[in-house]
């Protein structure tokens, strides 16, 4: 949940390293640090708040970073220890000799720290974790920093990806990697290290993947790895097509918006990277057999958040396309409630990220049990990716702002193509009915551009709506679930207290919260569901709720009912969800804008959630 950025070379590390920094906050932000080596003297700054807070800190002084060639910083989600300047990183050894950062938790610090006290009379400053691993590698350093980290980690239990300097090497950078993300750059003259590609991307499009319990030791000049038993490893270097732009705004006030407006790039290019001239579907290299798929008798989608909303419309598709039953569960639930898999289970994860710790729990429980496990994710090269037997990409790009659009509407066009593959090899599905949702599906990314043109309408419409305090979204089908992920994205950026139901259950308890001018969000984009929604749309509408209905092109019989109405282009039920989600993402994006959040870094939150 933090950001950890490391350089070493001939250039400015201060200044390489702030500005990876900056391009990490979205990971964290509560407080960050940078640790320097200045030929053999270690230098620590450290603040509470944005990056800014540690730019005024370091202009004001008097470093003379002209020298500074070797440096590792770090934004900060904190875990344990409330955001200060003290439990900020870097943490020092108590002698000083020895600098880190670190992204995870150490979960038996409290065990560590008991023992340093004890047996070496460390005496610790902060309140972290992290601090353990400073001390730890103090007590056992004797001249090789790498060294010293192997005895650290082999006492160490948790998820942690750490970067340590050494004063007494000031040529080297020393990191490791379990459960958490890190990977190194290949610079010229120059390496890097960093929790994320978009950290780096202005300096090396090459990198080397960590493995978990790897070593790595930069110098200048050469990246070496060593795996857990201290053997020197060669690995393949890992190429990103992604360029520096991609993780700037692009003139765009946020990252969110910018986004929502590249999610028919994004879908093209989940599309028709898997579509062959006869709209056979290719699932890149995984290799589903009729054999294997026949041998299915559980699908389990399991996620986090926006990931989790996806599969929720994963389930609908696979048992409508494919007609094998699919359970969903939340990872943070699935993976301690020991459910049913087997080896005729197949196991689908979804993250963004690939690094969420409860989702890549989740995948091992289901491994160990013997499913197969297929992922879906957008980070190239991530966890869940590497632990998976077959991992099945979404091409959004990188995708920064907390707030998940555009990796949530290509999670859904993957989740089309797996079903829709699995149904036609199983012949499950007719070819008619096949290719009519082929073409659909082809269509979506200029639909969606068309309707990202209602952007303008619907910033009015926020401009209306921004002060409330509550709101309510109703579905039915598809749309329920379309309802739960506009409700999150309302939440997580406005901070406004809303609620998703599917339409049908109001009457069960909900409705008695509605009341003159509450604000109901009212999906009836499914045409099988149209008249029951207006139905359901009159119950609120009597108790004087503020309607604002979502329907497709032509059904205008909502207008009737509804305060607002707001349309999206005329496409088959099945695939409606992909475009009903966008007015949802825009008037979150402009309530929040109207109320003045922090769009692209919401409080309490972070882009990849890393730890349990
Ligand atoms: C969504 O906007 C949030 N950032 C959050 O719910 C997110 O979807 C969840 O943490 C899962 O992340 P992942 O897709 O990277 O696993």
């Amino acid at each position: 949940m933090c950001g950890i950025v490391g350089y070493i070379g001939d250039g400015n590390a201060e200044k390489i390293v702030i500005e990876g920094l900056k391009k990490l906050e979205y990971r964290g932000y509560d407080s960050s640090g940078i640790a320097m080596n200045f030929g053999g003297k270690l230098a620590v700054e450290k603040r509470k708040g944005r990056i800014t807070n540690l730019e005024e800190v370091l202009e004001k002084s008097d470093y003379p970073f002209e020298n500074c060639h070797l440096a590792i910083g770090h934004t900060r989600w904190a875990t344990h220890g409330a955001p200060s300047d003290i439990n900020a990183h870097p943490h020092f050894s108590m002698d000083h000799r020895i600098a880190i950062v670190h992204n995870g938790i150490v979960e038996n610090y409290l065990d560590i720290k008991e023992k340093l006290i004890k047996e070496h009379g460390i005496k610790f400053v902060s309140e972290t974790d992290s601090e353990v691993i400073a001390q730890l590698l103090s007590v056992y350093y004797e001249g090789s920093l790498e060294d010293a980290m192997f005895r650290a980690v082999s006492e160490m239990r948790g998820a942690y990806s750490i970067c340590a300097i050494a004063a007494d090497e000031p040529d080297k950078i020393v990191a490791t990697r379990k459960d958490a993300p890190l990977l190194a750059g290949i610079g010229n003259g120059c390496n890097f290290l960093a929790s994320d590609i978009p950290a780096l991307l202005k300096h090396s499009r090459e990198f080397y993947l960590i493995e978990n319990g790897e070593v790595v030791v930069l110098d200048k000049n050469d990246i070496k790895i060593y795996n857990a038993e201290h053997k020197s490893v060669v690995r393949d270097v890992f190429h990103v097509s992604w360029d520096a732009a991609s993780a700037e705004k692009d003139g765009y006030d946020h990252f969110m918006i910018k986004e929502i407006h590249e999610q028919p790039k994004g879908l093209t290019e989940t599309l028709m990277r898997r579509l062959g001239d006869d709209n056979s579907i290719k699932l890149d290299g995984i290799n589903l057999t009729k054999e294997d798929i026949d041998g299915f008798n559980k699908v389990y989608i399991v996620a986090c958040g926006t990931a989790y909303h996806a599969g929720l419309i994963g389930k609908y598709a696979i048992e409508k396309f494919a007609k094998i039953p699919v359970e969903v569960d939340v990872a943070s639930e699935f993976r301690y409630r020991d459910p049913f898999v087997d080896d005729k289970t197949l196991f689908i994860a979804i993250s963004q990220s690939g690094e969420t710790l409860d989702t890549l729990a989740a995948l091992r429980e289901a491994k160990k049990k013997g499913a197969r496990i297929m992922s879906i994710v957008n980070v190239v090269g991530s966890s869940v990716a590497r632990e998976s037997d077959d991992v099945f990409y979404t091409w959004a790009g990188p995708e920064i702002a907390v707030a998940s659009t555009k990796a949530y509407t290509t999670q859904l066009m993957c989740m089309y193509l797996v079903a829709l593959y699995m149904g036609k090899v199983k012949g499950a599905i007719e070819d008619a009915y096949y290719n009519r949702l082929i073409e659909e599906l082809k269509e979506i990314p200029s639909k969606l551009r068309k309707l990202l043109g209602t952007e303008p309408q619907i910033q009015d419409l926020a401009k209306t709506l921004y002060k409330t305090e509550h709101v309510f979204f109703i579905g039915r089908g598809t749309d329920s679930a379309v309802g739960l992920e506009g409700s999150l994205k309302l939440k997580e950026i406005s901070y406004i207290n809303s609620f998703a139901i599917a339409a049908g259950e109001l009457k069960h308890g909900t409705i008695a919260l509605i009341e003159k001018d509450t604000i109901v969000v009212a999906l009836s984009t499914q045409d099988d569901l149209f008249e029951k929604m207006l139905s359901n749309i009159q119950e609120v509408k009597a108790r004087g709720a503020f309607v604002i209905g979502v329907a497709k092109e032509g059904n205008t019989a909502i207008e009737q009912q509804s305060s607002r109405t707001i349309y999206i282009p005329k496409c088959m039920d099945e695939v409606a969800p992909i475009l009903a989600v966008v007015p949802l993402q825009i008037l979150a994006y402009y309530i929040a804008k109207e109320r003045g959040c922090d769009i692209d870094k919401p409080k309490n939150l972070a882009k990849a959630v890393t730890v349990e």
